[in-house]
């Protein structure tokens, strides 16, 4: 247990948007007692690289001003499809302290990066059946200089780091939270943001199959640019239902929806490849969080493309709302606030 200023936050670093968020224990259960969010410069990250860590530095370090956070201890999320491998492997039964010993032979032949380069991780799921002498494992790796990145970033603005995650896991953490663990049906989590797609089939709490994809509302934001000829600005204000000069709401939604089309395939693509590689099993629901589960329409019509239920991920389902925290702006922001929710469910020494 976590008391007082050592409750650490997390931060979420995206490249829309930076969120901070922080989840307390008491008698009555758990509460978000911290909630905000702060625009990230355009072009500050690209491909999940922060390019400019200046700008992201001075973004977070006006976040943490603004709500008077005195050096916390952070946890963070990293992501970036080219620096980040999550992978199921199937390796002869070890205990968790043999296998952190050699991990890093066993990870070797799935990592298609020098070992030398990567931090790696691992989270044994279970025996391959009942009764095997295998079990299975995900392995997960990301790169140290994408880490060193995040970090730099992080202390820079005044925080002190303890853990780093991913957004697959801070979002199946908190789901598991609201939902519990969905009992025998193959389930997909799906965290789409501005630039990324984060994918997480999981079965019974144990994820089966990740995926990262270089895609988000980036589609969104493009077509608007070039159907109405709008700076990336106004095609934001748009995305977030302000208006535009010239500018038809409902030919807007109408282009959003349009280029999410783009998304979908996405999203069916890396379906098909799981049910073609890992498992037949038909996933029964997909819950969606990230930003673009804001965008009007999105979730529905998503359902009717893939043929499977398309729920938002409600982050509230088991979590109070502290009166520190602004209500009703953090309800309207849940989805894009459903990474940095979860990263705060972790403590450290967790694993
Ligand atoms: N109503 C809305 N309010 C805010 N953002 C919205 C809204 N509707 C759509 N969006 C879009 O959602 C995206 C932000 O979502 P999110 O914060 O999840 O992304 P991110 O974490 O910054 O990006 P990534 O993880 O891909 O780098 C932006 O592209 C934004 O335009
Ligand atoms: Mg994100």
């Amino acid at each position: 247990m976590f008391f007082g200023k050592e409750i650490p936050i997390s931060v979420d670093i995206g490249s829309a948007y930076i969120k901070i968020a922080r989840i307390s224990e008491n008698r009555t259960g758990s509460e978000l007692t911290l909630f905000d969010y702060i625009e990230m410069p355009l072009g500050t990250i690209v491909d999940g690289i922060i390019e400019d860590k200046g700008s992201a530095t001075q973004a977070l370090t006006d976040l943490v001003q603004k709500n008077k956070l005195k050096s916390p201890n952070a946890i963070l999320s990293v992501s970036g499809h080219s620096s980040v491998i999550i992978k199921k492997i199937t390796i002869p039964k070890m205990k968790e302290e043999d296998l952190a010993n050699s991990i890093k032979f066993e990870a070797e032949q799935y990592i298609p990066f020098d070992i030398n380069d990567v931090n790696i991780d691992f989270q044994i799921t279970g025996d391959t059946y009942q009764g095997s002498d295998q079990m299975d494992v995900v392995l997960i790796a990301v790169k140290k200089s994408i880490v060193k990145d995040y970090l730099d970033v992080v202390e820079s603005a005044g925080l002190t780091p303890v853990i780093v995650d991913l957004p697959h896991f801070a979002v199946s953490n908190i789901f598991e939270h609201s939902y519990g663990l969905f009992e025998n049906e193959t389930i997909a989590l799906i965290n789409i943001g501005a630039n990324s797609t984060n994918m997480n089939i999981l079965k019974n709490g144990v994820p089966l199959f990740t995926r990262d994809t270089p895609i988000g509302s980036i589609v969104h934001s493009e077509a608007l640019m070039q159907e109405f000829d709008l700076t990336a600005q106004d095609a934001e204000r748009l995305k977030r239902g302000l208006t535009i000069a010239n500018v038809q709401p409902e030919n807007a939604e109408y282009t959003i929806i349009s280029a999410s089309e783009e998304i979908f395939a996405d999203v069916q693509r890396s379906i098909d490849f799981f049910r073609s590689s890992v498992s037949e099993e038909d996933i029964s629901k997909i819950f969606l969080s990230g930003g673009v589960a804001m965008t009007k329409g999105f979730a529905s019509v998503m359902a009717e493309r893939l043929l499977i239920p398309v729920e938002i991920i409600n982050p509230f389902n088991n979590l109070k709302i502290s009166d520190k925290v602004d209500e009703t702006m953090t309800r309207q922001y849940a989805s894009l606030a459903t990474v940095a929710i979860g990263l705060s469910l972790r403590r450290p020494g967790d694993r």
